[in-house]
């Protein structure tokens, strides 16, 4: 039997409405699967463990998190309780930090029986691949003088190991797709770090003849990112640029509420973290209506992350179904709750 131990860590919001419901869907598949099982350690990590305590988490929280096999996040934030800036980079980016989640993975697809804003979206199904440790946001600078005199220095640090890191990622998630990458570039205006960019992109490609490659500048990546989505496979990017393209590609699928994320750690040292990529949502909290599939197809890409990718493909398609028939929350134009939505998920894949 093939146990993964899971630390779950609901969080703010939807966050702790959307978990449980996405747990139970991974026990159904655990079941279906026969050779699997879950095991979930729970942590009340958040803004309310922050008014009990002073503090986001436990003060040996990160080393009970890395006793696991992954963390699967629902959102964290509740500026009604605790500045945003002290829950944020107490709990979530302070684990993407120290566990070091250098790449973020973020698919987007025409998601069935969910409208795209899009007027005559063609099949699009792409996967942004983006450097999630350095680039535009380091903290190397500073800021000097007052007033009309005042000067803000921001450098932008790209490493040799980092951004090809992440272009291998790339290349050898684009074996298992249509073999296809495009690398969000900015070489005709950043004139040191993107002509490096473009130099690690040339010299990892030659490594993988199988692949198609092609280099786009940034702006118009972002144009033909919402004209053409479907001209897309796998895109890699710097941590800004990826930042604000994998937004655009949950805006084109139709809400934040189904984007899926996965911050990977690449050196086996700690545990990858899963997370929707929607916040807590605290206009809806307490409504039963958030949209469980940003959670769910998390849990998907938890699964491809272990191994279990049939599974994996079978608990996204079955969404999809339902989906497709019609079972959908308000953000994306339906009047179902958040139960509805997963009940019928468990009843089909069961
Ligand atoms: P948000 O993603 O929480 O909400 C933006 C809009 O999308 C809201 O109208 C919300 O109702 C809707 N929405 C989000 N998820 C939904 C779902 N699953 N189903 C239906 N509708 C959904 O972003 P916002 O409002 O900017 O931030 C709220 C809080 O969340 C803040 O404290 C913020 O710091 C935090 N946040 C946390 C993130 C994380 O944990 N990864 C990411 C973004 C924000
Ligand atoms: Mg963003």
């Amino acid at each position: 039997m093939k146990k993964i131990k899971l630390a779950v860590v609901p969080g703010d919001g939807i966050g702790v409405e959307v978990v449980p419901h996405a747990l139970k869907v991974l026990d159904t598949v655990a079941e279906m699967h026969g050779g699997l099982s879950f095991e979930y350690e729970h942590f009340d990590y958040g803004c309310d463990y922050y008014l009990k305590h002073g503090d986001m988490m436990a003060a040996d929280g990160m080393d009970r998190l890395r006793e696991s096999d992954s963390v699967f996040l629902g959102a964290v934030g509740d500026a009604s309780k605790v500045p945003d800036h002290i829950s944020l980079w107490g709990l979530l980016l302070k684990i993407r930090r120290e566990f070091e989640l250098e790449i973020n993975v973020r698919p987007a697809k025409v998601f069935k029986g969910i409208q795209s804003p899009l007027r005559n979206p063609k099949d699009f199904d792409l996967v942004v691949v983006r450097e999630n440790s350095e680039g535009e946001y380091s903290s190397v600078g500073g800021r000097m003088y007052h007033g009309d005199n005042e000067i803000a220095i921001q450098n932008n640090v790209f490493s040799k190991r980092a951004t090809k890191q992440a272009m291998v990622h790339a290349f050898k998630l684009a074996q298992s797709r249509r073999r296809h990458v495009t690398s969000a570039t900015k070489s005709n205006g950043i004139f040191h770090s993107m002509p490096f960019w473009d130099e690690v992109f040339k010299e990892t490609a030659a490594g993988y003849k199988d692949i198609d490659t092609v280099s786009q500048h940034i702006d118009a990546l972002a144009a033909t990112f919402v004209t053409h989505p479907e001209r897309y496979d796998v895109i890699v990017a710097s941590n800004l640029f990826g930042d604000v393209l994998t937004d655009i590609g949950a805006g084109i699928m139709g809400s934040i509420g189904i984007a899926p994320s996965a911050n990977l750690n690449l050196n086996g040292r700690h545990p990858s973290m899963f997370e929707p990529v929607h916040g807590s949502a605290p206009d809806i909290v307490g409504k039963g209506v958030a949209n469980p599939i940003g959670q769910i197809w998390t849990a998907k890409l938890l699964l491809d992350h272990h191994g279990e990718e049939e599974m994996g493909s079978l608990l996204l398609d079955t969404m999809e179904q339902v989906t497709a028939d019609g079972f959908l929350t308000p953000d994306v134009g339906g009047d179902r709750q958040t139960d509805d939505v997963v009940d019928e998920l468990i009843r089909r894949l069961k």
